[in-house]
């Protein structure tokens, strides 16, 4: 039943992927560099964020007011401010918010296709379980960087999350404490989230390397126009909604104008933090604030069963079904000359030489790993005396296979 709901969703990925082909040709098409394109979008993140850092101070008093420097409102005719503000900051704020959501939804939708495309189980289990470690620290690194604005949201969010980490037996105290650094909230607690974040993003950059040892050769680079495009999206949304902060006051004066309205929706960050005072509720990013409208919606303790069930879930689908591994490659005793030759050409290591007896014929044979083995033939390829076979492709079917497409064909 799941193995034919895998096949129904591969087959309707493949046929999806077609239809885009129309549009954008198969070179270019964006869907081919599912993996590649978080990775392209991260670029913009670090080093827009670098831009940022340069002007931000994390202290309680002027957090707000250094990101509200970096981007004062960008209206025409506003003495105040027009004046305020470094030229393009509220677009370089654009490009780092655009891009966090960007950087979750590829990622989101990188997941799907390996998802649905049976790419994630056996000797894969490796990328997949590193890619839920990468999906969380994506989450974690865009959480952090929404409470270093320290608006009212922010202050909602850090309440929320002591509230989650509290609800957590016996370390819950220890833990809410060192979410904020102390007892209480005080300047070191932005330090900590200033370190959260961008320790976040160099952790990213390890799981990365992580999660693509086991990748001979990883698409990690888009098409050319693939990239043009990405960049295109990002500088015009940043362009026309640019990130900003909002005070209560400045969204009543601009309430008419449908640009102010749409940055408040989407990329608008609140009015100044004011510890001790909680408001009612929050605009919620869909991509990163998701766990705090439930903690809204649900209550904490279903908040945690939701989230921990869904990442079990994630954890273990990679050995679900039990592969039937019927095809890893088998080493025919008699005929191996311990040449090496399969073990040098293997791309996922899953051949070792291994000495044979002493007084044996020849002095190694190849071993193979059968985690390791993705099936794929190379070795047998590598072969030169046909001593090594994938069970369910062996040479010898194949070959009589062939001659006999070529004898009809004839
Ligand atoms: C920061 C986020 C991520 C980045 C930058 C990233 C990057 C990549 C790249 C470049 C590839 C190679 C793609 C190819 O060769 O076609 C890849 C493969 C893979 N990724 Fe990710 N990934 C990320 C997150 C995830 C997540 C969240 C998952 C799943 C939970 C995941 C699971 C996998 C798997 C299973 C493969 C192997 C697929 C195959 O061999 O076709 N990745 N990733
Ligand atoms: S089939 Fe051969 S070359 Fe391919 S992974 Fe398995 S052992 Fe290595
Ligand atoms: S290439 Fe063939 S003969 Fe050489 S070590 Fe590998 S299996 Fe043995």
């Amino acid at each position: 039943m799941y193995r034919k709901f895998l096949r129904l969703t591969k087959s309707l990925t493949v046929s999806f992927e077609k239809v885009v082909n129309f549009l954008t040709t198969q070179e270019h098409n964006p869907l081919y560099f599912h993996g590649a394109l978080p990775l392209y979008i991260f670029w913009f993140l670090i080093f827009s964020g670098i831009l940022l850092w340069m002007y931000y101070i994390p202290t309680l008093d002027r957090a707000w007011s250094s990101v509200n420097y970096i981007s004062a409102l960008p209206v025409p005719g506003d003495p105040v401010n027009e004046a305020a503000g470094i030229p393009y900051g509220a677009v370089v704020r654009g490009i780092h918010r655009w891009g966090a959501a960007g950087m979750m939804i590829t990622t989101i939708l990188h997941m799907l296709r390996v998802y649905f495309t049976d790419r994630h189980r056996s000797w894969r289990w490796l990328p997949w379980v590193t890619g839920v470690a990468l999906l969380a620290f994506v989450l974690f690194v865009g959480l952090t960087g929404y409470l270093l604005v320290w608006d009212a949201r922010a202050y909602y969010i850090v309440v929320a999350t002591q509230r989650l980490l509290e609800a957590v037996p016996v370390a819950g105290a220890a833990l809410s404490r060192f979410l904020v650094g102390g007892d209480g909230i005080t300047d070191y607690t932005l330090t900590r989230f200033l370190f959260f974040h961008v320790g976040g993003a160099v952790l990213i950059f390890l799981l990365v390397w992580m999660h693509f040892i086991r990748l001979k050769q990883p698409v990690a680079t888009p098409s050319r126009a693939t990239n043009f495009m990405v960049l295109g999206f990002i500088l015009v949304a940043a362009g026309t909604l640019p990130a900003i902060n909002i005070t209560r006051e400045l969204l009543q004066k601009y309430a008419a104008d449908p640009r102010i309205a749409a940055q408040a929706l989407y990329v608008a960050s609140d009015a100044p933090a004011q510890i001790g005072t909680l408001v009612d509720t929050i605009r919620y990013d869909a991509w990163y604030m998701f766990p705090y409208w439930l903690v809204q919606n649900v209550g904490v303790t279903w908040t945690w069963l939701i989230l921990g069930g869904a990442t079990l879930l994630l954890c273990v689908a990679p050995f679900y079904p039990k592969d039937r591994r019927a095809n890893i490659a088998e080493v025919i005793e008699a005929k191996c000359t311990g040449c090496t030759f399969c073990s040098q050409d293997c791309p996922f290591e899953a051949i070792t030489m291994v000495d044979r007896a002493p007084g044996s014929k020849f002095k190694q044979i190849a071993v193979v790993q059968a985690a390791r083995c993705s099936e794929c033939g190379i070795c047998v390829g590598a072969c030169p005396f046909q001593a090594i076979e994938l069970p369910e492709l062996h040479s010898k079917t194949l070959e009589a296979d062939l001659l006999d497409l070529v004898k009809k064909g004839a």
